[in-house]
């Protein structure tokens, strides 16, 4: 058989050092200094997150998985067949993919940061899948959510999975949602949402036995240094998460472990010891906390599905 095509691949952002390097500075000279935590990934990044949803105690992506494939037919029928499929966050692209076969997607146009993950993500992806049309979108969508013309028009499925809409603040979640609500061009927003439970279940999926999440906080750290020519030394810092009841959060940090002075190209920042680096939160909704916010982003008929220990919901909401 000949080989598939290669997916058609848009690179829809120019990474632009200079502002990148003026974020990083801004957040780490701020009296508590914070990293975004979309510079957690990149090569090694996005290896450690993949290895972080196969940890025993990251139930999150399992869980999900479990409830799409227990509703499969319930939640195809909720978002309808045979329309464009739109991942966002596509990484492996693994989630969308056990999708294909409920769903039947016309294309599937798979979005990531990570462009070079993504670029052979979506490749190995359409060697299993040869007939079906894809798109690889290399693009920030946090800042703006704007799908070129390639992306075929709708009604579309946009598919936000893995609770990563806990990554914005509830804030920044509603003014997210409502562009993801023009993107889908009357379709349907599939979206899986991390939910409160117990302290303990939730320390523990953000701080492993094995160390793994400590690997993918730390590794931030060496991706500043390769952005901004920085210094920093991960053996001198501490991965630290917990919940936060009063913000329903996790929120994951770096804390010194020695005072120290970090260098970087132009600038400095002493830190002492015990300082902190703020470098994720993780937000956990109630059920009905997320359909309102749904709801307040303009979507309507929502529907969800959750596993017997509600620690994650599967919602379906219209455009
Ligand atoms: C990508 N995102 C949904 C993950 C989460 O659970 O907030 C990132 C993560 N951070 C630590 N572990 C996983």
């Amino acid at each position: 058989m000949p080989n598939p095509p290669a997916p058609a691949f848009l690179q829809l952002f120019e990474p632009d050092a200079a502002a990148v390097r003026d974020e990083l500075v801004q957040g780490l000279l701020a009296p508590h200094a914070h990293v975004a935590p979309k510079f957690l990934y990149g090569p090694l990044g996005s290896c450690l997150f993949d290895a972080i949803t196969l940890l025993d105690e990251y139930y999150p992506t399992r869980v999900e998985a479990s409830i799409l494939e227990a509703n499969a037919a319930a939640v195809a029928e909720a978002c309808g067949t045979a329309r464009p499929l739109v991942d966002l966050g596509a990484g492996n692209c693994a989630k969308a993919a056990g999708l294909f076969g409920a769903l039947q997607p016309s294309q599937y146009v798979a979005v990531d940061i990570s462009v070079e993950f993504l670029r052979q993500s979506l490749a190995r992806l359409q060697q299993a899948h040869p007939a079906l049309p894809m798109l690889g979108l290399g693009m920030d969508f946090s800042r703006a959510l704007t799908l070129p013309p390639a992306v075929l028009p709708g009604p579309r499925t946009l598919f936000y999975p893995g609770s990563s809409i806990g990554n914005f603040d509830p804030d920044e979640a509603l003014a997210f949602l409502r562009q993801v609500h023009a993107a889908c061009d009357g379709g349907k927003l599939l979206i899986g949402v991390d939910l409160v439970k117990d302290k303990a279940v939730l320390d523990a999926a953000y701080d492993d036995a094995l160390g793994v999440t400590a690997a993918f906080n730390l590794n931030l750290l060496r991706n500043v240094n390769a952005l901004l020519g920085a210094d920093f030394d991960p053996a001198q810092w501490q991965h630290v998460a917990a919940f936060e009841p009063v913000r329903s959060r996790i929120e994951m940090h770096l804390v010194a472990r020695s005072p120290q002075v970090v260098h970087w190209r132009g600038g400095e920042r002493r830190f002492e010891a015990g300082e902190r680096i703020h470098t994720e939160n993780s937000c956990k909704y109630r059920p009905d906390d997320f359909a309102a916010l749904l709801h307040d982003a303009g979507f309507r008929g929502t529907r969800l599905w959750t596993d017997e220990r509600r620690w994650f919901a599967v919602f379906v909401a219209s455009a």
